[in-house]
């Protein structure tokens, strides 16, 4: 597959009359994350968004919670120039330090198996209790997502193979929610998937 361009005309077809996350969309997931972090005692003091896009999720944290430290990161380089962020792929970048929250909304269908599995390690190596993460699978694609406002040009791959690499380093929590097994929040039996 050649290497996909995200540039203002993608922006533009996925993010304007039928988007395919919405800001108020966002806010609304970005206060109901940030809750469960605080009903599980985890402090969000930093966040990294990585494949920021328009950068929603930073900008929640901005107007929210000023005094959390962010990063918002994209491969893109029209979207860092253009919404402000630092140009890193996930695939082969991971940061010098952790951060409470992670967000990855999006992104990994875009990479390709070997790429996704790096992001993954990368994604880990980045969380030091919570991660968010959305991808669309090979099931939602038949099932779920609006094939219209959706980005079809995508990686397909089932649930279970994302499970299978996440449970390495996550619990699952369900709803996108993902706790590293290294942080010290803990989770009531039924808060969490079996693995
Ligand atoms: C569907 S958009 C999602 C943007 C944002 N997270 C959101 O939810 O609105 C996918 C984004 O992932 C970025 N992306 C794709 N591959 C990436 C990679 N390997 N590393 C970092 N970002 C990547 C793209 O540039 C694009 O901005």
């Amino acid at each position: 597959m050649p290497r996909k361009q995200f540039d203002a005309s993608y922006y533009k077809r996925f993010y304007s009359s039928t988007p395919v996350h919405s800001r108020k969309k966002v806010a609304l997931l970005a206060n109901s994350v940030h809750s469960m972090c605080a009903w599980w005692d985890v402090p969000v003091r930093s966040v990294l968004d990585v494949g920021a896009g328009l950068g929603y999720w930073r900008d929640w944290y901005a107007e929210n919670y000023p005094k959390v430290k962010r990063l918002s990161t994209d491969i893109s380089e029209h979207a860092c120039e253009k919404y402000g962020h630092e140009q890193h792929d996930i695939g082969t970048w991971a940061p010098s330090t952790k951060f409470d929250l992670v967000v990855c909304h999006g992104v990994l269908q875009y990479l390709g198996d070997k790429q996704a599995e790096a992001a993954i390690r990368n994604l880990a190596k980045a969380t030091r209790h919570v991660l968010y993460l959305e991808v669309p699978t090979k099931s939602d694609l038949r099932h779920v997502v609006d094939k219209v406002a959706t980005d079809l040009d995508i990686h397909a791959r089932t649930g279970d193979w994302y499970r299978n690499r996440l449970s390495k380093y996550f619990v699952q929590a369900g709803a996108g929610l993902w706790v590293a097994k290294s942080s010290e929040a803990v989770l009531y039996e039924l808060e969490r998937t079996k693995k």
